[in-house]
């Protein structure tokens, strides 16, 4: 089967503007598509000669609101606006799968313009999709399109069964929304003739990607039926760092990879996507952290005390989870009490959740003595319990206790982060200056509680260095390889 196409989506009022946004991303991709429903009725005059001197081939597309898009007037002006492609240099031409003009339709295939014959769901993911597109597929010449949204991970899941199912089907097939973004990049992977993508800011389909990012950072048109895919599953996940760091990399290595964001709402129901999508890896995060437990094949010992598994790789035909976290969280610590820590710290824990108890395992491993201070002064408690440390509540008699546990003051609370920046979780403690302070807050790089520290000569630590050491523990289990970390990688990652 031939390579997926790049499609950049021209949704701009006028030609010109369109033109100017295919010239900055001419480089990036193999085709446009100008929506005319976009088009003030100024430029209607234009569109014929559009596609002549852009250098590229080029789709006409006139939705109408009904299917998404903005063409409000007489179906009698959209066909009109339509008939324009003949005698034209377009390549394609979108028609929806209700529009009928045999006459019309006869002229295209004489013109050599082949047919798109789409149609759109933006409620979800028809469970006779892959039926329909086959039977579209009927259609002598023509290309069947589906743009569906999956709205669950279940949906996600029967909207790749499809592809397998039409594997042989020329077609095109786009997920839309967060929950299908990886089919937009794994199309050629999974045998869509194109993929769209848009300017960001466009609004023209729900998911669009960036064309530069499609490119650059996920490798669009290297990726093919060899490609190992790895990815980060969670609720919410299109804002994660990683693919930034998985992606630059596999790039750094030339290994044929590609890591992907995944909208997560059923970790069960994911593993089935794990499988069909043969995935060498993934990262997991927030709120996934627990629940993919029961679900491995096997796992590192340390996952049944931390109660928590971040990464998992494939091994052995099945999937093996293992914990980055704690690695990545004491990897800093090292250079300010040695590498292996051979000191006898003394420790304050802010918080008594997941990354506290991924926190107070690695401290605990190094001989840490440990106070842990918690809102709820219950859960402080019965973590202390496990581990055997001192806990309170996080009031300010308790948090005076700091001043004995105060080598190292590690907070993993959310307190703090974007966009409740002016919180600090113990703002009645006064710091002395020889303490080091960790918060696992990576937005904003400094909180309010670091700024405090800083402000009084202490040494501090952020979330960005505790996301990267984690983040090169799972590169080494998902590659076997050491990742390579470019020049300002920090700035890149993170403020890029
Ligand atoms: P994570 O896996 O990120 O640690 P978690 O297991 O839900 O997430 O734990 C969240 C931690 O942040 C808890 O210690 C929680 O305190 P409670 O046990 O009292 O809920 C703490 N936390 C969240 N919001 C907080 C707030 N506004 N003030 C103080 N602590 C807070």
């Amino acid at each position: 089967m031939n390579k997926s196409l790049l499609c950049l989506v021209l949704s701009e009022t006028t030609l010109e503007k369109n033109k100017n946004i295919l010239d900055t991303y001419r480089n990036f991709i193999d085709m446009v598509e100008l929506r005319a429903d976009y088009l003030t009725q100024r430029e209607y005059a234009g569109i014929k000669d559009f596609p002549e001197n852009i250098g590229i081939p080029a789709i006409l597309t006139v939705r109408r609101a009904s299917d998404g898009g903005r063409f409000r007037g007489r179906e009698s002006d959209r066909r009109a606006l339509l008939k324009q492609s003949l005698g034209s240099a377009y390549s394609y031409i979108d028609l929806e799968t209700d529009f009928r003009d045999s006459e019309f339709e006869q002229r295209l295939k004489q013109s050599r313009i082949r047919i798109i014959r789409s149609f759109h769901d933006f409620d979800g993911v028809p469970a006779n999709l892959a039926e329909r597109i086959r039977e579209m597929a009927g259609a002598e010449g023509e290309i069947p399109k589906a743009a569906v949204m999956p709205k669950s991970t279940k949906d996600l899941l029967t909207l790749l069964q499809c592809y397998k199912k039409l594997e042989d089907t020329e077609k095109i097939l786009v997920g839309m929304g967060d929950f299908g973004f990886p089919t937009r990049i794994l199309s050629n992977y999974l045998g869509s003739f194109l993929s769209y993508c848009a300017r960001t800011g466009s609004q023209a389909a729900p998911g669009n990607k960036d064309p530069e990012e499609m490119v650059k950072l996920y490798g669009f048109h290297k990726i093919d039926n060899t490609t190992k895919i790895y990815g980060i599953i969670g609720n919410p996940i299109m804002h994660s760092f990683s693919p930034r760091i998985h992606n630059r990399g596999f790039k750094a290595l030339e290994y044929n990879g590609v890591y992907l964001p995944f909208q997560v709402d059923n970790v069960g129901q994911f593993f089935k996507i794990a499988k069909l999508l043969d995935m060498n890896g993934f990262s997991v995060t927030i709120p996934h952290k627990q629940a993919v437990i029961r679900y491995l094949h096997g796992k590192h010992e340390n996952i049944n005390k931390i109660k928590a598994c971040n990464t998992v790789i494939k091994k052995d035909g099945g999937y093996y989870g293992e914990n980055t976290d704690v690695y990545g969280f004491l990897k800093p610590l090292k250079n300010y009490f040695g590498d292996p820590i051979t000191q006898n710290i003394k420790a304050t824990v802010i918080g008594a959740g997941g990354a506290a108890r991924a926190v107070v395992y690695g401290l605990t491993r190094h001989n840490a003595k440990i106070l842990i201070l918690n809102r709820t002064e219950a859960k402080a408690k019965k973590l202390a319990r496990i581990f055997n440390c001192q806990w309170g509540g996080l009031n300010p008699e308790e948090v005076k206790r700091i001043r004995d546990y105060s080598d190292l003051i590690v907070q993993t609370t959310s307190v703090g982060m974007k966009p409740n920046i002016k919180k600090d979780p113990i703002s009645t403690f006064r710091f002395r200056g020889h303490e080091i302070v960790y918060d696992l807050i990576y937005n904003p790089p400094l909180t309010r509680l670091l700024e405090r520290a800083l402000d009084s000569n202490c040494k501090v630590i952020n979330g960005e260095e505790m996301l990267l050491a984690q983040a090169q523990a799972q590169f080494q289990l998902f590659t076997g390889s050491d990742y390579i970390f470019p020049q300002n990688f920090v700035f890149e990652i993170f403020r890029g």
